[in-house]
Protein backbone atom coordinates (compact mmCIF):
# COMPACT_ATOMS: atom_id res chain seq x y z
CA UNK A 1 0.00 0.00 0.00
CA UNK A 2 1.13 3.45 -0.75
CA UNK A 3 2.12 5.43 3.00
CA UNK A 4 0.43 8.71 0.80
CA UNK A 5 -2.60 7.21 0.46
CA UNK A 6 -2.67 6.07 3.84
CA UNK A 7 -2.55 9.12 5.78
CA UNK A 8 -5.52 10.16 8.10
CA UNK A 9 -7.11 13.58 6.70
CA UNK A 10 -6.77 16.14 9.45
CA UNK A 11 -10.44 16.57 9.47
CA UNK A 12 -11.07 13.46 9.70
CA UNK A 13 -8.88 13.13 12.91
CA UNK A 14 -10.56 16.21 14.48
CA UNK A 15 -13.67 14.31 14.13
CA UNK A 16 -12.20 11.21 15.45
CA UNK A 17 -10.76 13.13 18.38
CA UNK A 18 -13.88 14.93 19.32
CA UNK A 19 -15.43 11.57 19.49
CA UNK A 20 -12.46 9.82 21.60
CA UNK A 21 -12.20 12.59 24.28
CA UNK A 22 -16.06 11.89 25.30
CA UNK A 23 -15.24 8.02 25.64
CA UNK A 24 -13.65 8.50 28.56
CA UNK A 25 -14.33 5.36 31.41
CA UNK A 26 -17.09 5.44 34.00
CA UNK A 27 -16.05 3.71 37.14
CA UNK A 28 -18.45 0.44 37.01
CA UNK A 29 -21.48 0.99 39.56
CA UNK A 30 -20.60 -0.33 42.87
CA UNK A 31 -16.73 -0.55 43.22
CA UNK A 32 -15.43 0.43 46.56
CA UNK A 33 -12.90 3.16 46.57
CA UNK A 34 -9.98 0.47 47.19
CA UNK A 35 -11.05 -1.49 43.93
CA UNK A 36 -10.65 1.43 41.67
CA UNK A 37 -7.01 1.26 41.13
CA UNK A 38 -6.45 -1.17 38.07
CA UNK A 39 -5.03 -4.61 38.69
CA UNK A 40 -1.50 -4.74 37.93
CA UNK A 41 1.06 -7.75 37.87
CA UNK A 42 4.57 -8.06 38.25
CA UNK A 43 6.77 -8.65 35.54
CA UNK A 44 9.30 -11.80 37.10
CA UNK A 45 12.58 -11.41 38.01
CA UNK A 46 11.53 -7.68 37.70
CA UNK A 47 10.22 -4.62 39.72
CA UNK A 48 8.10 -3.48 37.24
CA UNK A 49 4.13 -4.18 36.95
CA UNK A 50 1.89 -4.42 33.86
CA UNK A 51 -1.92 -3.53 33.62
CA UNK A 52 -3.50 -7.08 33.32
CA UNK A 53 -5.58 -5.62 30.81
CA UNK A 54 -3.64 -4.77 27.39
CA UNK A 55 -4.97 -4.59 23.45
CA UNK A 56 -4.40 -7.15 20.70
CA UNK A 57 -4.35 -5.94 17.00
CA UNK A 58 -4.89 -9.15 14.66
CA UNK A 59 -7.48 -8.32 11.84
CA UNK A 60 -8.96 -5.61 14.23
CA UNK A 61 -6.18 -2.84 13.34
CA UNK A 62 -5.81 -4.39 9.62
CA UNK A 63 -7.74 -1.34 8.28
CA UNK A 64 -5.91 -0.50 5.56
CA UNK A 65 -7.00 3.40 4.68
CA UNK A 66 -10.25 2.58 5.64
CA UNK A 67 -11.36 6.35 7.13
CA UNK A 68 -14.32 5.47 9.18
CA UNK A 69 -12.43 2.57 10.81
CA UNK A 70 -9.83 4.77 11.47
CA UNK A 71 -11.33 7.09 12.76
CA UNK A 72 -13.27 3.95 14.98
CA UNK A 73 -10.27 2.88 16.14
CA UNK A 74 -8.75 7.25 17.24
CA UNK A 75 -11.48 6.58 19.89
CA UNK A 76 -10.52 2.69 20.93
CA UNK A 77 -7.32 3.57 21.09
CA UNK A 78 -7.78 6.57 23.25
CA UNK A 79 -10.09 4.94 25.48
CA UNK A 80 -7.37 2.12 26.38
CA UNK A 81 -4.93 4.68 27.48
CA UNK A 82 -7.77 6.98 29.55
CA UNK A 83 -8.21 3.49 31.31
CA UNK A 84 -4.72 2.58 32.24
CA UNK A 85 -4.12 -0.01 29.64
CA UNK A 86 -0.47 0.30 28.48
CA UNK A 87 0.81 -3.29 26.28
CA UNK A 88 -0.05 -3.44 22.95
CA UNK A 89 0.66 -6.64 20.56
CA UNK A 90 1.30 -6.67 17.15
CA UNK A 91 2.73 -8.26 14.31
CA UNK A 92 4.22 -8.31 10.53
CA UNK A 93 1.57 -10.89 10.45
CA UNK A 94 -1.46 -8.63 10.51
CA UNK A 95 -1.48 -6.97 7.55
CA UNK A 96 -1.43 -3.01 7.77
CA UNK A 97 -2.34 -3.18 11.69
CA UNK A 98 1.31 -1.93 12.41
CA UNK A 99 1.67 1.34 10.10
CA UNK A 100 -2.31 2.00 11.72
CA UNK A 101 -1.23 1.61 15.07
CA UNK A 102 2.02 4.24 14.07
CA UNK A 103 -0.36 6.44 12.51
CA UNK A 104 -2.96 6.48 15.56
CA UNK A 105 -0.23 6.65 18.41
CA UNK A 106 0.91 9.62 16.64
CA UNK A 107 -2.60 11.42 16.72
CA UNK A 108 -4.02 10.67 20.15
CA UNK A 109 -3.93 13.23 22.79
CA UNK A 110 -2.97 11.16 25.82
CA UNK A 111 -0.51 8.27 25.68
CA UNK A 112 0.29 7.56 29.42
CA UNK A 113 2.37 4.30 29.15
CA UNK A 114 3.12 2.51 26.00
CA UNK A 115 4.44 -1.20 26.31
CA UNK A 116 5.07 -1.96 22.75
CA UNK A 117 4.77 -5.86 21.86
CA UNK A 118 5.64 -6.82 18.44
CA UNK A 119 6.96 -9.88 16.60
CA UNK A 120 9.41 -11.27 14.13
CA UNK A 121 7.84 -13.59 11.68
CA UNK A 122 10.11 -14.42 8.69
CA UNK A 123 13.16 -17.19 7.94
CA UNK A 124 16.45 -15.52 8.11
CA UNK A 125 19.07 -13.32 10.37
CA UNK A 126 18.60 -10.74 7.69
CA UNK A 127 15.38 -11.05 7.01
CA UNK A 128 14.42 -10.41 10.76
CA UNK A 129 16.24 -7.74 11.45
CA UNK A 130 14.96 -5.97 7.98
CA UNK A 131 11.75 -6.86 9.45
CA UNK A 132 11.88 -5.60 13.19
CA UNK A 133 13.34 -2.36 11.95
CA UNK A 134 10.68 -1.94 9.50
CA UNK A 135 8.40 -2.90 12.72
CA UNK A 136 10.22 0.23 14.22
CA UNK A 137 9.29 2.45 11.51
CA UNK A 138 5.91 1.24 11.08
CA UNK A 139 4.82 2.03 14.85
CA UNK A 140 7.00 5.23 14.84
CA UNK A 141 8.82 4.67 17.98
CA UNK A 142 12.66 4.63 18.84
CA UNK A 143 12.39 1.06 20.67
CA UNK A 144 9.88 -2.31 21.31
CA UNK A 145 9.18 -3.26 24.55
CA UNK A 146 8.68 -6.63 24.08
CA UNK A 147 9.62 -8.52 20.46
CA UNK A 148 8.17 -12.16 20.48
CA UNK A 149 9.36 -14.80 17.70
CA UNK A 150 5.85 -15.46 16.02
CA UNK A 151 4.54 -19.01 16.09
CA UNK A 152 7.90 -19.99 17.09
CA UNK A 153 8.97 -19.46 13.27
CA UNK A 154 13.18 -19.81 12.79
CA UNK A 155 13.08 -19.33 16.46
CA UNK A 156 17.03 -20.80 16.49
CA UNK A 157 18.02 -18.13 14.13
CA UNK A 158 16.23 -15.21 15.64
CA UNK A 159 16.92 -15.91 19.18
CA UNK A 160 20.52 -14.94 18.63
CA UNK A 161 19.59 -11.33 17.50
CA UNK A 162 16.83 -10.99 19.92
CA UNK A 163 19.57 -11.38 22.41
CA UNK A 164 22.14 -9.32 20.74
CA UNK A 165 19.55 -6.52 20.31
CA UNK A 166 18.40 -6.89 24.71
CA UNK A 167 22.31 -6.44 25.53
CA UNK A 168 22.79 -3.55 23.16
CA UNK A 169 19.42 -2.49 24.84
CA UNK A 170 17.68 -2.10 21.68
CA UNK A 171 14.44 -4.18 23.15
CA UNK A 172 13.43 -4.58 27.11
CA UNK A 173 11.93 -8.16 26.95
CA UNK A 174 12.03 -11.07 24.64
CA UNK A 175 9.98 -13.75 24.05
CA UNK A 176 8.17 -16.18 21.88
CA UNK A 177 4.35 -16.87 20.96
CA UNK A 178 1.65 -19.67 19.73
CA UNK A 179 -1.78 -20.00 19.43
CA UNK A 180 -5.02 -22.56 20.01
CA UNK A 181 -2.56 -24.84 20.95
CA UNK A 182 -0.20 -25.42 18.29
CA UNK A 183 3.60 -26.20 18.82
CA UNK A 184 3.11 -26.85 22.66
CA UNK A 185 5.19 -29.51 22.95
CA UNK A 186 8.50 -27.71 21.02
CA UNK A 187 7.46 -24.64 22.78
CA UNK A 188 7.84 -26.39 26.24
CA UNK A 189 11.46 -27.83 25.27
CA UNK A 190 12.45 -24.01 24.41
CA UNK A 191 10.70 -22.56 27.74
CA UNK A 192 12.85 -25.29 29.50
CA UNK A 193 15.80 -24.64 28.00
CA UNK A 194 15.87 -21.46 26.96
CA UNK A 195 16.23 -18.27 28.59
CA UNK A 196 13.05 -16.20 27.38
CA UNK A 197 11.54 -12.89 29.62
CA UNK A 198 7.63 -13.61 27.95
CA UNK A 199 5.73 -16.62 26.34
CA UNK A 200 2.24 -15.69 24.77
CA UNK A 201 0.09 -18.66 24.43
CA UNK A 202 -3.76 -19.34 23.92
CA UNK A 203 -5.68 -19.91 27.51
CA UNK A 204 -9.53 -19.24 28.08
CA UNK A 205 -12.31 -20.43 30.02
CA UNK A 206 -13.11 -22.47 26.89
CA UNK A 207 -9.96 -23.89 26.25
CA UNK A 208 -7.83 -24.53 29.24
CA UNK A 209 -5.23 -26.92 28.10
CA UNK A 210 -2.40 -24.10 29.39
CA UNK A 211 -3.13 -24.95 32.80
CA UNK A 212 -1.66 -28.64 32.98
CA UNK A 213 1.95 -27.67 31.62
CA UNK A 214 2.72 -24.62 30.07
CA UNK A 215 1.27 -22.41 32.70
CA UNK A 216 3.09 -24.22 35.69
CA UNK A 217 6.35 -24.19 33.89
CA UNK A 218 6.28 -20.75 32.86
CA UNK A 219 6.26 -19.97 36.58
CA UNK A 220 8.64 -22.12 37.38
CA UNK A 221 11.27 -20.74 34.93
CA UNK A 222 10.27 -17.11 35.97
CA UNK A 223 8.41 -16.37 32.73
CA UNK A 224 5.78 -13.93 32.29
CA UNK A 225 2.67 -14.90 30.14
CA UNK A 226 0.81 -12.56 27.63
CA UNK A 227 -2.57 -14.58 26.63
CA UNK A 228 -4.25 -14.39 23.38
CA UNK A 229 -7.75 -15.22 21.86
CA UNK A 230 -9.15 -14.85 25.36
CA UNK A 231 -12.98 -14.59 23.96
CA UNK A 232 -12.08 -17.77 20.68
CA UNK A 233 -11.65 -15.08 18.38
CA UNK A 234 -15.20 -14.01 19.67
CA UNK A 235 -16.83 -17.15 19.00
CA UNK A 236 -17.03 -17.58 23.23
CA UNK A 237 -19.83 -15.04 23.09
CA UNK A 238 -22.05 -17.34 20.85
CA UNK A 239 -22.06 -19.77 23.84
CA UNK A 240 -23.82 -16.97 26.04
CA UNK A 241 -25.81 -15.12 23.65
CA UNK A 242 -29.27 -14.33 25.60
CA UNK A 243 -27.74 -16.05 28.69
CA UNK A 244 -27.96 -13.91 31.69
CA UNK A 245 -24.83 -13.60 34.43
CA UNK A 246 -25.45 -15.84 37.32
CA UNK A 247 -26.13 -13.53 40.38
CA UNK A 248 -23.34 -14.68 42.28
CA UNK A 249 -20.42 -13.01 39.20
CA UNK A 250 -21.30 -9.94 40.96
CA UNK A 251 -19.15 -10.84 43.65
CA UNK A 252 -16.33 -10.44 41.39
CA UNK A 253 -17.44 -7.43 40.09
CA UNK A 254 -18.47 -8.99 36.86
CA UNK A 255 -21.15 -7.20 34.91
CA UNK A 256 -21.02 -8.43 31.84
CA UNK A 257 -20.16 -11.58 29.96
CA UNK A 258 -16.67 -9.94 28.67
CA UNK A 259 -15.21 -8.86 31.82
CA UNK A 260 -16.10 -13.13 33.36
CA UNK A 261 -13.90 -14.34 30.56
CA UNK A 262 -11.29 -11.32 30.86
CA UNK A 263 -11.16 -11.81 34.92
CA UNK A 264 -11.32 -15.85 34.86
CA UNK A 265 -8.05 -15.42 32.76
CA UNK A 266 -5.96 -12.48 34.60
CA UNK A 267 -6.99 -14.40 37.71
CA UNK A 268 -4.64 -17.41 37.21
CA UNK A 269 -1.63 -16.48 39.49
CA UNK A 270 0.66 -16.75 36.51
CA UNK A 271 -0.77 -15.25 33.76
CA UNK A 272 0.56 -11.55 33.51
CA UNK A 273 -1.48 -9.37 31.06
CA UNK A 274 -4.50 -10.38 28.55
CA UNK A 275 -4.41 -9.19 24.90
CA UNK A 276 -7.94 -9.01 23.61
CA UNK A 277 -8.61 -7.45 20.44
CA UNK A 278 -12.09 -5.27 19.41
CA UNK A 279 -12.79 -2.54 17.12
CA UNK A 280 -15.50 -0.86 18.83
CA UNK A 281 -15.01 1.35 22.04
CA UNK A 282 -17.87 -0.11 23.90
CA UNK A 283 -16.31 -3.20 23.65
CA UNK A 284 -13.02 -1.78 24.96
CA UNK A 285 -14.41 -0.20 27.52
CA UNK A 286 -15.68 -3.50 28.94
CA UNK A 287 -12.50 -5.06 28.70
CA UNK A 288 -11.13 -2.30 30.58
CA UNK A 289 -13.37 -2.65 33.43
CA UNK A 290 -12.27 -6.39 34.04
CA UNK A 291 -8.97 -4.74 35.27
CA UNK A 292 -10.80 -3.61 38.50
CA UNK A 293 -12.51 -4.35 41.58
CA UNK A 294 -12.98 -8.22 43.27
CA UNK A 295 -10.76 -10.80 40.72
CA UNK A 296 -12.25 -14.21 41.41
CA UNK A 297 -10.50 -16.76 44.11
CA UNK A 298 -9.41 -20.24 43.37
CA UNK A 299 -12.91 -21.35 44.65
CA UNK A 300 -14.58 -18.63 42.03
CA UNK A 301 -13.05 -19.31 39.12
CA UNK A 302 -13.81 -23.37 39.82
CA UNK A 303 -17.34 -22.03 39.65
CA UNK A 304 -16.83 -19.97 36.77
CA UNK A 305 -15.18 -23.08 34.59
CA UNK A 306 -17.69 -25.52 35.80
CA UNK A 307 -20.96 -22.94 35.34
CA UNK A 308 -19.26 -22.16 31.60
CA UNK A 309 -19.31 -26.10 30.69
CA UNK A 310 -22.53 -26.70 31.47
CA UNK A 311 -23.95 -23.87 29.62
N1 LIG B 1 0.32 -16.67 17.57
C1 LIG B 1 0.15 -15.46 18.03
O1 LIG B 1 1.11 -14.79 18.34
C2 LIG B 1 -1.23 -14.93 18.19
C3 LIG B 1 -2.33 -15.68 17.76
C4 LIG B 1 -3.62 -15.15 17.98
C5 LIG B 1 -3.78 -13.91 18.58
N2 LIG B 1 -2.68 -13.19 18.94
C6 LIG B 1 -2.83 -11.86 19.60
O2 LIG B 1 -3.90 -11.94 20.55
C7 LIG B 1 -4.90 -10.94 20.25
C8 LIG B 1 -6.28 -11.42 20.69
O3 LIG B 1 -6.69 -12.57 20.00
P1 LIG B 1 -7.74 -12.53 18.77
O4 LIG B 1 -7.73 -11.18 18.16
O5 LIG B 1 -7.40 -13.69 17.89
O6 LIG B 1 -9.15 -12.86 19.40
P2 LIG B 1 -9.99 -12.43 20.71
O7 LIG B 1 -9.37 -11.26 21.39
O8 LIG B 1 -10.21 -13.70 21.46
O9 LIG B 1 -11.40 -12.03 20.08
C9 LIG B 1 -11.56 -10.87 19.33
C10 LIG B 1 -13.04 -10.76 18.96
O10 LIG B 1 -13.82 -10.57 20.15
C11 LIG B 1 -14.74 -9.50 19.96
N3 LIG B 1 -14.83 -8.76 21.24
C12 LIG B 1 -13.84 -8.10 21.89
N4 LIG B 1 -14.27 -7.60 23.07
C13 LIG B 1 -15.58 -7.94 23.18
C14 LIG B 1 -16.58 -7.70 24.15
N5 LIG B 1 -16.31 -7.04 25.29
N6 LIG B 1 -17.83 -8.18 23.93
C15 LIG B 1 -18.12 -8.86 22.80
N7 LIG B 1 -17.22 -9.13 21.82
C16 LIG B 1 -15.95 -8.67 22.00
C17 LIG B 1 -14.15 -8.64 18.88
O11 LIG B 1 -15.18 -8.10 18.08
P3 LIG B 1 -15.44 -6.49 18.03
O12 LIG B 1 -14.37 -5.96 17.14
O13 LIG B 1 -16.80 -6.45 17.47
O14 LIG B 1 -15.34 -5.98 19.44
C18 LIG B 1 -13.32 -9.63 18.05
O15 LIG B 1 -14.10 -10.17 17.00
C19 LIG B 1 -4.72 -10.72 18.74
O16 LIG B 1 -5.33 -9.55 18.32
C20 LIG B 1 -3.21 -10.74 18.63
O17 LIG B 1 -2.67 -9.50 19.03
C21 LIG B 1 -1.42 -13.68 18.78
Amino acid sequence: MNTQDYRMSRRVFVGSLAAALAAAWIAPAGLRAADKAALRKTIPGTAETLAVIGLGTSQTFDIGSDKAALSGLTEVLQAFFSNGGELIDSSPMYGTAEMVLGELLNRIVRRDRLFAATKVWTDGRQAGIRQMEDSLQKWSINRFDLMQIHNLRDWQTHLKTLRAWKDDGKIRYIGITTSHGRYHRELEQILRNESLDFVQLSYNIEVRTAEERLLPLAADRGIAVLVNRPFQRGEIFRKVKGKALPDWAAECDCASWGQFFLKFIVSHPEVTCVIPATSKVHHLQDNMAAGFGHMPDTAMRKRMADYFEAL
